[in-house]
């Protein structure tokens, strides 16, 4: 940052950077071809539509899951469906040496990976008084060390590369408390992983992007529970959860030479839920 107008007018070397050699037709920019995608919590939910999104697109998918093995059979599927290459991987992503390997996997098998979408987590919704310290350190390994070891690793193979795109699942739960049903740890390993991601997109910046989505309430497993569902109605402004088939294109977009501009960005995408 400058102190001053002349120390801000100074040219540097190298700058400004080159525009990217992408298509100027936008449907062109969105297709995944002989791209690589790794997406964690892939078996369901969110992280599968993901994959769907990816693999319709023509891209390659990698499957990550960790206890839901419909994922190896879902792999086959989109692979004959869309004539892509999929595989299924099954790892804990709180296992730092697991998730290393997986990549280093991933990379043997694929030759390259172009995105990584770290979208595992998961939630003990409780109060904090409620919450066992094993409840607590459960919540951060999955949801924080889960992301800080993905990338890590997959960092060091987009640094290798040259090139590379970390997508980032936070949540709504990163901008506002949750109500009626009290989660704060939940909520803050989401605000982790959102300034984790947002400074990972400087300091990555000479050779990856890196961009944060934050979703409200979708219709999945982790979507609103029994508790909460009637308020989460109220509260979007959409009335409703998201359909899964509702975020794919977002994920699209970031994965792809669309969003070849963006970067640092934490994308809400929650029906309006937090606009009140
Ligand atoms: N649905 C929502 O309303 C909502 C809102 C905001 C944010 N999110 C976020 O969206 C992401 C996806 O959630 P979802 O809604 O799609 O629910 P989901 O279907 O339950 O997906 C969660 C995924 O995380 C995986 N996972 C959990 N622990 C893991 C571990 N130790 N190692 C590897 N994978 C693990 C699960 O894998 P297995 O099933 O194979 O065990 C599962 O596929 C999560 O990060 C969640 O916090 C969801």
């Amino acid at each position: 940052m400058s102190m001053s107008i002349f120390e801000s007018n100074q040219p540097r070397d190298g700058f400004p950077r080159p525009f990217p050699d992408t298509p100027s037709n936008v449907l062109e920019q969105f297709k995944m071809a002989g791209k690589v995608v790794v997406v964690t919590g892939s078996a369901d939910g969110l992280g599968y539509a993901v994959c769907e999104a990816m693999a319709e697109a023509g891209g390659n998918v990698a499957m990550w899951y960790n206890s839901n093995d419909v994922a190896v059979q879902k792999a086959e599927t989109l692979a004959s469906t869309h004539g892509v290459k999929t595989r299924a991987y099954k790892i804990d992503v709180s296992d730092g040496e697991a998730v290393r390997k997986a990549i280093a996997d991933v990379v043997h098998d694929f030759g390259k990976i172009d995105v990584f979408v770290a979208n595992a987590g998961m939630a003990i919704s409780k109060p904090i008084l409620d919450t066992t310290l094993e409840e607590y350190r459960k919540q951060m390994a999955v949801n924080v060390d889960g992301v800080v070891l993905a990338a890590k690793y997959a960092g060091e193979v987009f640094k290798r590369q040259g090139t590379g795109n970390l997508i980032i699942t936070s949540s709504m739960s990163a901008h506002i408390v949750n109500v009626p049903v009290d989660q704060p740890v939940y909520n803050g390993t989401k605000a982790f992983v959102t300034q984790f991601g947002k400074s990972l997109a400087r300091e990555w910046r000479e050779f990856a992007r890196v961009n944060i989505v934050s979703p409200g309430f979708f219709d999945t497993k982790m979507g609103a529970g029994p508790e909460s569902v009637h308020e989460a109605y109220r509260m979007a402004p959409l009335g409703r959860q998201g359909h899964v088939k509702e975020i794919k294109g977002l994920y699209l977009y970031l994965a792809s030479e669309a969003s070849s501009y963006m970067t640092g960005s934490d994308v809400l995408i929650d029906g309006g839920y937090v606009l009140p």
